[in-house]
């Protein structure tokens, strides 16, 4: 089983993600977790280049291609073979961010950049994707509050962000029997317990 945790910046994907594992651990699941971009050798080194505050000059067509040359190299050397193990797989981020932020943030055509994704992933979709929606002031203000971390990407405009938000709740409308929508301003406890309920429907089919 393939699980993505997708939603805004601040929506709590990271932070949930270990005590989602250790909860789906306890119930005897072999669980992978994993992120994008990242995740692999190469990947790393991609995201370290989206990142990288001083790399101001990225056109959106070079953070797309790059956003699916690490894809492709985590679905070939981390994703596939742990499904192919029949683990259940869980990443922080995947195809659905290109749509979100590249789609609807920088208003990209969403035909070609289902094309891209589809190319990088080999046509590898979530069985199971966790929306975490929070407005976009709540989301920065966690940010700002707990995480110095302050990446190239979450430097754009509100106005980006929030056509993020909409392009997430869109996507999740588009494809209802995928996608669950968590209220992710919730208090953590009440978001995780809201995740694991979703996954459990999910394993019971
Ligand atoms: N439900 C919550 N209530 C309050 N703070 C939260 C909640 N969920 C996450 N946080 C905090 O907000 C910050 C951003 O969370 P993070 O998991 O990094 O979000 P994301 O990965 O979605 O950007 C972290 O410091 C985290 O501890
Ligand atoms: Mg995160």
């Amino acid at each position: 089983m393939f699980i993505t945790l997708e939603g805004p910046e601040g929506s709590g994907k990271t932070s949930q993600l270990p005590a989602l594992a250790e909860f789906l651990r306890g119930k005897g699941y072999d669980v992978l977790v994993t992120r994008e971009p990242g995740g692999t050798s190469v990947g790393d080194q991609i995201r370290e280049v989206l990142m990288n505050m001083k790399n101001v000059s990225i056109v959106p067509q070079t953070e797309i291609l790059l956003f699916q040359a690490a894809r492709a190299q985590h679905v070939a050397e981390i994703l596939r073979p742990a499904l192919d193990e029949g683990k259940i797989v869980i990443c922080d981020r995947f195809g659905d961010s290109t749509l979100a932020y590249q789609g609807y943030g920088h208003q990209t055509d969403i035909g070609t950049l289902q094309y891209l994704i589809h190319f990088a992933t080999g046509g590898l979709t979530p069985d199971l994707t966790l929306l975490l929606d929070i407005p976009v002031n709540q989301g920065f203000e966690r940010k700002l509050k707990n995480d110095s971390e302050w990446n190239r990407l979450d430097a754009y405009a509100k106005a980006f962000h929030e056509r993020v938000r909409q392009g997430y709740l869109e996507l999740a409308r588009e494809e209802p029997e995928r996608w669950r929508i968590i209220d992710a301003s919730a208090e953590k406890d009440r978001v995780q317990e809201e995740m694991r309920k979703f996954v459990l429907q999910k394993i019971a089919g």
